[in-house]
């Protein structure tokens, strides 16, 4: 391509990716599929690998992340970042509101109320509708140019929708709750410390110099206000937002209202279903919406006058230590759990707490019989964050981590590199073998209902199983030994055994256990190998080339397949008729699938199946599920109280089903 063409063609191509980028990450309303997406962003790689020199500041390929960094430069804010005034109940709100009523002479004030969202704090910069700088709050003043690093975040644009000169933008940098829990899984995969919430999670993102990594750490951002803007003359905060939302943002839905009643209400609301929201919040903001009424009012050294961040009740608790305990996992990791003097916390009694490993004890010298602040972190268990020092008797005891399984008795060992200690002995391990199956019988895995930790239990204790696979070979007889297990509840069993059998390759693959094989990466292993032979037999080499699988879970894939016990475990499993795919099976499952192809998209509260479980049936029967509606949607499946999706469905006339007639499609 000669030079002249390759300038337009990536002109061409930022603007047609940047449409898509904002479809997918803000709208929430993709067009096209990430197989064509890949294809644009595969063209414009490239050209800018023939022509270096035309690689530009806003191209979407700097949202994987550039050069690692060796620091960051400061960066001094054109106007100093200010914090907000905190209001801890409603009564503080009122006051706020009388004294506003009182500064400005008047009796009727509009506010907006907004999410806070439990973040940090970016500047975003931009010159000539261009991404220049994002930069960290720092002490207010100066902070850190984060730019890489901003520029991985994909709901940022990196060119603004709407011509404005000069734009300052502000916001909050978050991880979305899902994405925590998935970072944190794999985390606790690699043996690697665990992030205690959203908020740490997404600063210790923003601040890594290694911007690739911070690109897989899937940060979002909000934006809720702009300092400096040529180009347009906005008089309430809401225009402000409007105008953002124009220029490709994403801003919050906010609550507009004089009445302090209902605002009051409306932040009392929230601090009662913060947790049904994807992102974490750690209050409410409100502002005064006339910017004249904001800049009549102006700010104290610190914070404005005319806002104020109404803060929920902390969901951190102080509790005793009685003892600490420690847990073997399935992988054999040991980890320490305190087990504490019972405490009311966010909705629920909390009676023990993680400490993560050694080091975390070492690190915070935690004691037994030590007063301890312990707090709920998004989706793990609870947590202690510190020592109440102060509490400390002298009575209080240095915990000494154990050298041996606390289950079996062999050496612990621990892998450098690693956090946690690992019992040596994954063979016969009881409490390996135990969480082993557990694991197997799990949703995600072989999903076999009526299979719960405490009923493998007993059958571990009776001898009735030494493996998974020997659940496969059990007698109604031998159910009905166990406590608790009537006629009905055998059969159940037993026919929850049979129709697992059924489970695709993928929920096999995961269900083996195998050390860093999470279900996305079953599930790429499945796609790349048709049968567990063909899985069985692939190389090293083989599976490293794939792009989820590093050389980490290569490794452990082939050490998994290489131990004879394993071949063993299989058979036994391939001969009580488990699944275990075939070139045949899959392409004829292929081919007659219900819903070969087909896309659907779910909304609303459907009868008796969960989201989840809808998604496996379709899954299964070749299908796939998305997000949003588009012309590309075959399906919607629609339940109760469906909103906006249904809605968009009738608009572009695609096809409404209820849980009724899909279970009928799906078992034509
Ligand atoms: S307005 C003048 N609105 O809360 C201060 N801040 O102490 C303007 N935050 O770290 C801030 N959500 O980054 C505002 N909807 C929201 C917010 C929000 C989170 C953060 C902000 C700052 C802290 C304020």
């Amino acid at each position: 391509m000669e030079e002249q063409q390759a300038v337009q063609r990536l002109e061409a191509l930022k603007q047609e990716i940047a449409h898509h980028d904002r479809l997918y990450y803000v709208m929430d309303n993709p067009e096209i599929s990430d197989y064509q997406y890949d294809q644009l962003m595969r063209e414009l790689l490239a050209i800018e690998e023939q022509y270096p020199h035309l690689v530009a500041e806003d191209s979407p390929s700097q949202r994987v992340g550039g050069e690692a960094l060796k620091q960051f430069d400061s960066y001094t804010h054109r106007n100093p970042l200010l914090s907000l005034m905190n209001a801890y109940g409603t009564d503080d709100l009122r006051e706020f509101h009388q004294k506003i009523c009182n500064d400005l002479g008047r009796e009727e004030v509009e506010y907006v109320v907004e999410y806070k969202i439990d973040g940090l704090s970016i500047a975003l910069y931009y010159e000539d509708g261009v991404l220049k700088n994002g930069v960290t709050r720092g002490d207010g003043i100066t902070g850190e140019d984060v730019t890489a690093n901003v520029r991985t975040v994909k709901n940022i644009p990196l060119r603004l929708q709407k011509s404005l000169p000069v734009l300052e933008a502000r916001g909050e940098v978050y991880l979305p709750k899902a994405s925590f829990a998935r970072i944190n899984e794999q985390r606790e995969q690699n043996g690697e410390t665990l992030f205690a919430n959203c908020r740490n999670a997404a600063a210790g993102s923003i601040r890594q110099l290694d911007p690739k990594v911070t690109a897989q750490r899937d940060l979002r951002a909000f934006i809720y206000t702009m300092m400096h803007v040529e180009g347009a003359e906005p008089e309430t905060h809401s225009q402000c937002v409007e105008l953002l939302k124009e220029a490709g943002f994403t801003t919050m839905e906010a609550f507009v209202s004089s009445d302090i009643d209902a605002i009051c209400d409306y932040c009392v609301y929230w601090g009662e279903h913060r947790h049904d929201l994807p992102f974490d919040i750690d209050g409410m903001v409100i502002k005064i919406n006339a910017l004249k009424d904001q800049q009549m009012l102006g700010n104290r050294a610190k914070n404005p006058r005319w806002a104020i961040a109404y803060k929920f009740p902390p969901e951190q608790g102080v509790t005793r230590i009685k003892d600490i305990a420690v847990q073997v996992g399935r992988t054999g990791a040991v980890t320490p759990v305190a087990n504490l003097e019972p405490v009311f916390l966010a909705g629920s009694t909390i009676s023990r707490a993680t400490l993560h490993n050694e080091d975390f004890i070492r690190e915070k010298d935690i004691r037994i019989g030590d007063y301890v602040v312990i707090q709920k972190a998004g989706e793990v268990i609870p947590e202690v964050v510190s020592v109440v020092t102060e509490k400390r008797n002298g009575s209080e005891q240095d915990y000494v981590f154990p050298q041996n399984c606390p289950v079996c008795g062999a050496a612990l060992i621990r892998v450098e590199g690693e956090a946690a200690w690992r019992c040596s002995d994954s063979m016969t391990c009881p409490a390996q073998v135990r969480e082993g199956i557990i694991h197997f019988a799990s949703r995600d895995a072989m999903n076999i209902e009526g299979l719960g930790p405490a009923v493998i239990t007993q059958l571990l204790d009776a001898g009735l199983i030494q493996n998974a696979a020997d659940l496969y070979y059990l007698q109604k007889e031998q159910l009905l030994t166990l406590d608790r297990m009537g006629e009905k509840s055998a059969d159940n069993l037993l026919n929850s055994l049979q129709t697992s059998k059924q489970r695709s390759l993928a929920q096999v693959v995961y269900a083996l256990g195998i050390r860093l094989v999470g279900q996305n990466v079953a599930k790429v292993l499945a796609r790349k190998f048709p049968t567990m032979g063909a899985l069985r037999s692939a190389s090293y080499d083989d599976l490293v080339v794939i792009d989820e699988v590093g050389p980490k879970i290569a490794e452990s894939v082939v050490s998994y397949f290489a131990q004879e016990r394993h071949s063993a475990f299989l058979l036994k499993l391939a001969d009580a008729g488990v699944f275990m795919g075939s070139d045949e099976i899959v392409e004829q499952q292929q081919e007659k699938a219900a819903f070969a192809g087909k896309t659907f998209v779910l909304t609303g509260t459907l009868p008796t199946l969960d989201r989840r479980e809808a998604s496996a049936l379709i899954e299964q029967a070749g299908g796939k599920t998305s997000g949003s509606v588009s012309k590309k949607t075959d399906y919607v499946l629609a339940g109760e109280s469906a909103g906006s999706k249904l809605t968009k469905a009738q608009e572009l006339g695609i096809t409404i089903i209820d849980e009724e007639t899909f279970l009928q499609m799906l078992n034509a």
